[in-house]
């Protein structure tokens, strides 16, 4: 018994080891040739079939990896303001505590030049390292904080939902008009969230006329509602203001 155990942590170590030498090689090979495309997850580790993750509905899928699915759902580079259900579901599902992909198991990312999805021609944009690391944070609050991003990834919402084209740069915002093109037009959205008991406490509509969204809605923190900094005594709240 302890034989057999000592020979499984043998065979373990090598494997581990083999692993380890295989990366390291494969970094310095992607270093030397930074164009050259990236190896593929295999979806098939993790999945032994794509039926049981997708929904009932869905079309027989054929293949093990992501080139199986984009020949029906070629990647969408316009950046309108429209949901994207299959870049937020897998987002959600692999950057999150259940799996911890790389972004490069399924994109391909030449710093400060492009950054697309593995097997298909096209770019987001040119993060650079810098913008790399915030772009992950935000990532990560998308997955599980209950602020906007969240709410907007659950909603089929994905980053260029909010953001436009090209990926999120550290100076972005959004824009009401940007906002609107799915929320509004403003005065509806006057009209639903005109409060019954004091008509005129309404967020979208005061005695501050037009400002932007985001004094209130924050993209990536608790959102506040800025009418509290001066009127103590209203009671008003606003969707994803804690973490869940
Ligand atoms: C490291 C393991 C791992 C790898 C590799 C992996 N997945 Fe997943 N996948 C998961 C886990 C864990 C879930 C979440 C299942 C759950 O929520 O119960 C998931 C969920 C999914 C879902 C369901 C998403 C939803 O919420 O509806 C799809 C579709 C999917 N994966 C496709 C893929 C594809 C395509 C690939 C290859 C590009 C892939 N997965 C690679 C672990 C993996
Ligand atoms: C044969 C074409 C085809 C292929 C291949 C395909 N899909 Fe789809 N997919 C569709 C169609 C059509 C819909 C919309 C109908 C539906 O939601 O059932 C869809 C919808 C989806 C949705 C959105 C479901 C929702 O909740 O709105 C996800 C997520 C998805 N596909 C993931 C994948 C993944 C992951 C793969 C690869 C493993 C894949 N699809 C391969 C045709 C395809
Ligand atoms: C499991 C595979 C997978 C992983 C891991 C993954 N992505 Fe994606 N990503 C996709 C797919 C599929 C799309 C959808 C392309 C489309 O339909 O537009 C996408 C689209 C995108 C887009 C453009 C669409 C949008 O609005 O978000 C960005 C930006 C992006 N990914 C960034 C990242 C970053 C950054 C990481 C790592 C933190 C990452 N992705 C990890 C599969 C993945
Ligand atoms: C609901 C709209 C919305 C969605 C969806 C969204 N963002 Fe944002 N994002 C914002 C807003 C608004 C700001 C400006 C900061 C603020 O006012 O909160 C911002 C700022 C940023 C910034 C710049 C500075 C900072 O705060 O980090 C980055 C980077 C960013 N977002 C990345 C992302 C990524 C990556 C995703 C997808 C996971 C995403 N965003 C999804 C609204 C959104
Ligand atoms: C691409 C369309 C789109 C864009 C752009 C967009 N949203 Fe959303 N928003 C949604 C969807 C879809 C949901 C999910 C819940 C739903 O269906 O209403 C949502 C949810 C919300 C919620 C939470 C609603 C609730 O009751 O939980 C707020 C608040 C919100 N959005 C505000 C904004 C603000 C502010 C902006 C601009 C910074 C913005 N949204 C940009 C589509 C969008
Ligand atoms: C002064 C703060 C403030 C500003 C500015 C603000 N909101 Fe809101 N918003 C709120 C509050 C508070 C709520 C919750 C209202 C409720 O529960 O009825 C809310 C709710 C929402 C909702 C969800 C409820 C619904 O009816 O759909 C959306 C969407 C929304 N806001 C979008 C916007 C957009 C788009 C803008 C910019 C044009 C904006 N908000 C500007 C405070 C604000
Ligand atoms: C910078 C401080 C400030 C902010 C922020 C602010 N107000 Fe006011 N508001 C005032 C002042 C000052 C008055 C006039 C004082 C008075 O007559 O009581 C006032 C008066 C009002 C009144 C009429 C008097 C009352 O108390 O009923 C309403 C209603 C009102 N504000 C709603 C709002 C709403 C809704 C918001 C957010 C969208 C908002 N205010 C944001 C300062 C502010």
């Amino acid at each position: 018994m302890k034989k057999i155990l000592i020979v499984v942590i043998g065979v373990l170590t090598l494997i581990f080891l083999h692993g380890l030498i295989v990366g390291e090689h494969a970094a310095t090979a992607a270093k030397a040739k930074p164009a050259a495309p990236a190896k593929q997850a295999s979806c098939k580790s993790c999945h032994a079939d794509f039926a049981s993750v997708l929904p009932k509905t869905h079309p027989e899928v054929k293949g093990t990896t992501l080139s199986a699915c984009t020949s029906c759902h070629a990647p969408d580079f316009s950046g309108k303001a429209k949901k994207n259900a299959f870049a937020t579901k897998m987002h959600m599902a692999h950057l999150g505590e259940k799996a911890n992909l790389d972004c490069t198991a399924c994109h391909t990312w030449v710093p400060g030049k492009s950054f697309g999805l593995i097997g298909v021609k096209g770019s987001w944009g040119a993060p650079t390292k810098a913008d790399m690391k915030l772009i992950k944070e935000e990532f990560a609050s998308a997955a599980k904080s209950g602020f906007m991003d969240n709410l907007h990834a659950k909603g089929g919402v994905d980053c260029l939902g909010c953001h436009g084209k090209g990926m999120p740069k550290p100076d972005d915002t959004v824009e009401n008009q940007r906002c609107l093109e799915c929320h509004g037009p403003m005065e509806k959205l006057a009209q639903r969230s005109a409060p019954k008991d004091f008509p005129d406490r309404n967020p979208h509509k005061s005695h501050l006329g037009e400002i932007a969204c985001t004094v209130c809605h924050k993209g990536h923190q608790a959102s506040t509602v800025y009418c509290l900094d001066c009127h103590r005594n209203f009671k008003m709240s606003i969707p994803g203001a804690a973490a869940k």
